[in-house]
């Protein structure tokens, strides 16, 4: 696997686990750190052995978002558009095909919480808080919070979230839909791989057009999701697994997935 500065990345089982790995400054993304998510999810989307990705931070933060220590002085246009096109880490995310589960093990905040949000599936420790806090520094959410929170969460919810900038604690992202799971601070790990690996145990291709269905379906009226749908669930009567999987049923063993 390559190595990044910023990361620690390793490889389970078709699992790459991604360690935000800046505990000192709570896993903030300053420059290097985006560039190497950026990279990293680049080189993950060559993989096909890849079949989820989780994402959580190493010591007690999944991340404080944005390194507020590289804001000397106001940003030029020019850098501005540079620094979205080189360290656009939200670009390559999206465009990976394997499901990313985030793990959060701690503060999720501004950056971070829009991090989590980038992400497929959100399993938090009990200790987690979240937050979009750019108001309370000058700015508004600018990694997809203002449009990924309101779809999560609704509207009101989201609006009252950001013009507050106010910090909520797990089982309240619980309730509001902001996360799918709240587990006990230790559990989190195992729970995560757990959900991974059952994901791993299902047919390769089912699991990637699944995504790719919810996900392209989202940006589209009812009807035209309606047919991605259909066009990728045709596509899948004619792969192999769906044999094995009718086979497997009959004969009342476990499938062998082949993600043919
Ligand atoms: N950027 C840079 N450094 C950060 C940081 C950040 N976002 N968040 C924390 N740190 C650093 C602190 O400066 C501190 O470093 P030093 O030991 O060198 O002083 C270290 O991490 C530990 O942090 P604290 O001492 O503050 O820890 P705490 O437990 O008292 O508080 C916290 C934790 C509530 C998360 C607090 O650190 C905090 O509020 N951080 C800022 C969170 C935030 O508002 N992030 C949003 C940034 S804007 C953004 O994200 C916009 C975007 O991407 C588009």
């Amino acid at each position: 696997m390559t190595t990044y500065d910023t990361l620690l990345v390793e490889q389970r089982h078709h699992v790459v686990y991604v360690t935000l790995n800046r505990p000192t400054a709570l896993n903030a993304l300053n420059t290097p750190l985006r560039r190497d998510l950026k990279q990293c999810f680049t080189d993950l989307q060559a993989d096909p052995d890849v079949r989820v990705v989780v994402i959580t931070g190493a010591g007690r933060a999944f991340c404080a978002g944005a390194d507020i220590k590289e804001w000397r002085e106001p940003t030029s246009v020019v850098e501005d558009r540079e620094d979205r096109l080189r360290l656009n880490f939200w670009q390559a995310m999206s465009r990976c095909e394997a499901p990313i589960i985030a793990a959060i093990n701690g503060y999720a905040l501004g950056g971070g919480c829009e991090l989590a949000m980038c992400c497929d599936m959100r399993v938090a420790s009990d200790q987690a808080h979240l937050g979009l806090t750019e108001v309370t520094l000058g700015i508004i959410p600018g990694g997809g919070g203002t449009q990924r929170l309101p779809r999560l969460v609704g509207r009101g919810k989201a609006l009252e979230l950001i013009l507050t900038g106010r910090h909520i604690d797990a089982p309240e992202a619980l309730r509001l839909g902001l996360v799918e799971q709240v587990v006990a601070h230790d559990q989190l790990k195992g729970a995560v791989e757990d959900l991974a690996q059952t994901i791993v145990s299902r047919a390769p291709l089912a699991v990637k057009y699944a995504k790719e269905a919810i996900v392209r379906g989202l940006e589209l009226p009812l009807t035209e999701g309606l047919k991605v749908e259909a066009e990728l669930y045709t596509l899948l009567r004619t792969t192999e697994d769906r044999m094995e999987g009718a086979r497997a049923f009959q004969e009342k063993r476990p499938p062998q997935f082949k993600g043919r």
